[in-house]
């Protein structure tokens, strides 16, 4: 984990990222990890905020939405990570289905190119899937979900945490029998530096720090009731 300064270099309306942020490299989070990042003229009257990529770019990264409104092409960001666990796609998969239930798809767009690369299929699940994907990418409706979990051999999903109570319901453990993670989204004023337990989420036996344990995790411990 490190600090350093970035700045917001352009930002996007309704395409596959929100931002490009240029940061040094040793800064760049991989699909799942996340930055806090603040506004340098804003400090210290705004909380840091997590930002997530999107995707690669030239000398830093795209960035998801949502960001802070405040932030324009020229901002000056103070940063601080890369923070948490990411996604870790198995080298052997070949049928990716990308799952949001969030109110962006964007974040699991960062697993679109390594899946790619490694001659993986992928399918967008999503109710509001981005513009701008590539054209290898299938785009299904929400709905379709049930028939993903019988041809994917790796899932990533997308949700809020308010959403985790909620999944049983939604995938049947049963039906899981590939490699499955979630990223699960909250408030994350700290990103772990002072163990305020904003983001805390219950498991079976107590709780974990979406921030520090996650932000992405193994899904079937959540399915089990
Ligand atoms: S954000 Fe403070 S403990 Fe997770």
């Amino acid at each position: 984990m490190k600090t350093g300064e970035g700045a917001v270099q352009e930002i996007y309306f309704d395409r596959i990222a929100a931002a490009r942020i240029s940061c040094p490299n040793s800064l760049i989070p991989t699909a799942g990890q996340y930055l806090l990042a603040e506004a340098i003229l804003e400090r210290p009257f705004i909380l840091p905020v997590p930002v997530f990529p999107a995707g690669s770019a030239d000398g830093g990264f795209l960035a998801a939405f949502p960001f802070p409104t405040s932030w324009h092409p020229g901002t000056s960001l103070s940063l601080r990570g890369p923070l948490g666990n990411g996604f870790n796609l198995p080298a052997a998969s070949r049928s990716v289905a990308l799952v949001s239930f969030g109110d962006t798809a964007q974040r699991l767009a960062a697993l679109i190119a390594p899946a790619i690369a490694q001659g993986a299929a992928v399918t967008m699940i999503s109710a509001q899937p981005p513009t701008g994907l590539p054209n290898a990418v299938e785009i299904m409706p929400i709905e379709s979900l049930p028939e993903a979990l019988r041809w994917a051999d790796y899932i990533a999903l997308d949700m809020p945490r308010e959403m985790v109570p909620s999944l049983p319901n939604l995938l049947p453990i049963n039906g899981i029998v590939c490699t499955a993670q979630v990223l699960l989204t909250s408030p994350m004023p700290c990103g772990g530096r002072g163990d305020c337990g904003v983001c805390a989420v219950t498991v079976k036996r107590g709780y974990k720090l979406i921030c520090k344990d996650g932000p992405v995790f193994d899904l079937k411990p959540f399915l089990q009731t």
